[in-house]
């Protein structure tokens, strides 16, 4: 079995009164697609924000590399090899593509994808190597044409593959992403499955939340699956589509969602 990249132990977030996660633990091994999936409001987003530290922990521990990331700034995990896409897309709307997934290449260097951008242009070699690193990415997620193009003028599904972009000039070993094929359509969401599978197989783990289950149950190697803020199943995904508590967790929400 391969090694464990990710493991997570303990790990509780409250907002006021409500507890958002807890007390979660599970490992990610190198090479996996591990998706988490739940209903609406289980606590997902939460545990992304909490890997990567946009939110403080309440308690747990978080290990990448059998190092600790809980206390890390964002821009020190973002370092250590871990990239994220955001549930709501977030491109610079008046900066081109090929700009947006510059900052992305920056990141590593600065505290968040803000200063990222102020600093990157006119940076002389560092912009050059971004710029390189970013084209690069580009072609090989085949959006090079788009390169000159504004953020706001991409419909949402280049909008969802340019964020992946972004991410991955970086060059993560850890990628997690949040509901990539939300507001996609069924052939561009199986255009981002078959693009998970590729970043998997160029060597980078990939920790996915997804609410479109065929496309969870297609591309994932392990499943765990939580519940207002607990996980309640965890195993491959003829185990998991199978599991009592998981049909019952769904089924309460058909309304919402
Ligand atoms: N920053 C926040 N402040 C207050 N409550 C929050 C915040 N973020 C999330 N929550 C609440 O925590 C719960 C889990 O949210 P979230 O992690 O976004 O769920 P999911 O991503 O699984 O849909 C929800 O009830 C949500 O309203
Ligand atoms: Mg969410």
């Amino acid at each position: 079995m391969s090694r464990t990249v990710l493991q997570v132990e303990g790990l509780t977030k409250s907002f006021g009164g409500l507890k958002a996660v807890q007390d979660v633990g599970f490992e990610v091994r190198e090479g996996q697609i591990k998706a988490l999936i739940g209903p609406n409001g289980a606590g997902k987003t939460t545990i992304f924000n909490a890997i990567t530290n946009v939110l403080r922990a309440d308690a747990g521990s978080v290990l990448f590399d059998d190092r600790e990331l809980l206390g890390l700034a964002s821009h020190q995990i973002a370092k250590l090899g871990i990239a994220r896409t955001f549930q709501t897309t977030r491109l610079f709307d008046h900066m081109t593509v090929l700009e947006n997934v510059m900052v992305g290449r920056h990141i590593r260097g600065h505290t968040n994808m803000l200063t990222a951008a102020l600093r990157i242009f006119g940076a002389g070699a560092e912009e050059r190597e971004a710029r390189n690193v970013a084209m690069q990415t580009l072609e090989q997620a085949g959006l090079a044409h788009l390169a000159a193009r504004h953020g706001a003028e991409l419909p949402i599904g280049q909008r969802r593959l340019v964020e992946v972009a972004r991410a991955l000039a970086s060059g993560p070993k850890l990628l997690l992403m949040d509901e990539p094929a939300a507001g996609l359509n069924m052939r561009e969401t199986e255009q981002m499955g078959e693009i998970i599978n590729d970043i998997r197989d160029g060597g980078v783990t990939v920790l996915l939340v997804e609410h479109d289950m065929s496309l969870v149950m297609e591309i994932s190697d392990e499943i765990l699956v939580l519940d207002r803020g607990a996980v309640i199943a965890e195993g491959p995904p003829s185990e998991v589509r199978a599991d009592e508590r998981v049909l019952a967790a769904y089924l309460g929400q058909e309304v919402s969602d």
